[in-house]
């Protein structure tokens, strides 16, 4: 579970994201593949869209957090497609770990302790989506 302060924060942050969106998300895939190039085949989809699609989906998890019941379906739903793209356990943490890097390189004034603790509640979705 994350406190009220943490989504507070995170909601915060994601507002700040949403402004900048498209940059935010295509310095996180270049990244991504930089740093981890066998991933790039699994993305068959147009990546412009592909950014859309993930920062699309990111609060809706965030909102979710405390009550995830509510977010199961969409939960289950993406843990199906993601194995379907052969996604595995710890490309999670590679995906989190770089989402907190640019979040850090881009936001530094409000990546602070509190939002690395409520981002690393990402484990909440490898932990579902792994079950
Ligand atoms: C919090 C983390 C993540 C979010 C919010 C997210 C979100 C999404 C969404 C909304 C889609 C499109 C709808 C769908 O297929 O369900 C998608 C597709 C995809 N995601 Fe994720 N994802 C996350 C983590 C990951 C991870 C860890 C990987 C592994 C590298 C990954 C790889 C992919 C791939 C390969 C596709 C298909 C792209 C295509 O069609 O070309 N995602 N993701």
């Amino acid at each position: 579970m994350i406190t009220e302060e943490q989504k507070k924060l995170l909601n915060e942050q994601f507002s700040l994201i949403n402004t900048d969106g498209i940059a935010f998300t295509a310095l996180f895939y270049s990244r991504l593949f930089e740093r981890n190039p066998e991933l790039h085949t699994m993305f068959r989809s147009k990546m412009s869209e592909q950014y859309a699609k993930f920062i699309g989906m990111l609060p809706l998890i965030i909102q979710g957090m405390n009550n995830p019941i509510e977010i199961m379906p969409i939960v289950l739903e993406m843990g199906e497609s993601h194995k379907r793209y052969g996604v595995v356990a710890h490309y999670w943490h590679i995906v989190q770990e770089i989402f907190i890097g640019v979040a850090d390189e881009k936001l530094p004034e409000h990546c602070n302790e509190e939002t690395r603790q409520a981002c690393a509640a990402f484990g909440f979705m490898s932990e579902i989506m792994e079950a």
